[in-house]
């Protein structure tokens, strides 16, 4: 029985593919590779030994979908299929709306006529908006994302809660990333966004590397210790591993909907991140402080127990592994 992984040749998706292979699973991608390469699917064969079934196919395409289950024996199914840039988000909020909802619905559907009802999907901290507390726990309150990416994420979730509740033999898992950093420690795959990036590590990276000219600091006056936004950065490994412990949960539970934030519970401000990446790499990184982001919140950190406990699942890497992997990758990278 195969595990389906939709956008498996994306940043998130090829690592847990990695970890799925490594765990002696047979896995099948699903990509078109609008934001991902397809050499990436080389680069797994490489690292894991192991081959796999792949379908460069638009997850939307319901007709393609079904084929995909007809011709193979699927048992579960987790969808790293979705658009991610925040910025982008707001430019574009039907095509966000279009490929995340109308991507998760139509997977969802083929799914259920196949009766194939273990669904693990990738949901993000944003769903948390403003945060009333920290550090987050799955029961604290959520709504009041600031962008359609993120709105996408909290209306995927309500979709779920109600397949659910129509009917409770899914079995489900809503993970809620905190902020993923990092990359195999091959250095052969890793974080490659589209044009200039909006998030922290890949532009530290990229003026380490000397591809862009320094890092603008959003802010240095948020209620924080050294002023500058607090995060919970996790590396992409454990977070793909974390996966692998919920799809056990799935398993062995057989029927039920979960939720998990998937953090390593410590935040680290900015300044802390480019610290912590000079001393973990040798490399300087130039930064100046600017204006706040619009749409930034001032911290922002999981509570991780409620995995720990239920799915007996820690972050083990430390932010050293983090800034190391982050670095190892843009350095072999083009
Ligand atoms: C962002 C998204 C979130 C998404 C996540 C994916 C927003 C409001 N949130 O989270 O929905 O799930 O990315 O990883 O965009 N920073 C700088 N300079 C930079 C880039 C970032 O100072 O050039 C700061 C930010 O102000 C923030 C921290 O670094 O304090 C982390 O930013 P980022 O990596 O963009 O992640 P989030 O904003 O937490």
């Amino acid at each position: 029985m195969a595990i389906l992984i939709t956008g498996g040749a994306g940043y998130i998706g090829s690592h847990t593919a990695i970890e799925l292979l490594n765990n002696n699973r047979e896995i099948i991608i699903v990509d078109n590779f609008s934001n991902s390469k397809k050499e990436v699917l080389e680069k797994i064969k490489q690292i894991t030994n192991k081959n796999f079934k792949y379908y460069e196919i638009d997850y939307k395409d319901e007709d393609k979908l079904n084929k995909i289950f007809k011709e193979n024996k699927i048992d579960a199914v987790m969808n790293f299929a979705g658009f991610k840039a925040v910025g982008e988000s707001v430019q574009k909020p039907l095509e966000y709306y279009e490929n995340n909802i109308s991507g998760a619905i139509t997977l969802l559907k083929v799914m259920k006529k196949h009766n194939v009802k273990k669904f693990i999907f990738s949901s993000s901290a944003t769903v948390y908006g403003n945060p009333e507390k920290v550090p987050i726990t799955e029961d604290s309150k959520t709504g009041g994302t600031t962008n359609p990416y993120g709105t996408t994420k909290l209306f995927i979730e309500q979709i779920l809660k109600d397949l659910y509740k129509s009917d409770n033999s899914w079995d489900i898992a809503i993970l809620r990333y905190f902020n993923p950093v990092g990359s195999h420690e091959s250095g052969l795959i890793g974080e490659e966004p589209n044009g200039i990036p909006n998030n922290l590590m890949p532009y530290i990276v990229r003026v380490a590397k000397g591809q862009l000219k320094e890092l603008s600091i959003f802010g240095n006056d948020y209620d924080t210790k050294d002023g500058t936004g607090v995060r919970d950065y996790i590396h992409v490994v454990d977070l793909a591993r974390g996966h692998i412990k919920a799809l056990e949960k799935l398993e062995k539970e057989n029927q039920g909907l979960y939720i998990y934030n998937l953090g390593t519970g410590k935040g680290y401000s900015v300044l802390d991140m480019v610290k912590a990446f000079e001393k973990a790499t040798g490399q300087k990184v130039q930064y100046k402080i600017t204006e706040r982001r619009a749409g930034d919140i001032a911290i922002c950190y999981s509570d991780p127990t409620k995995a720990k406990q239920e799915l007996n699942w820690t972050a083990t890497k430390t932010l050293e592994d983090m800034c190391r992997d982050s670095w190892k990758y843009i350095q072999n990278s083009k």
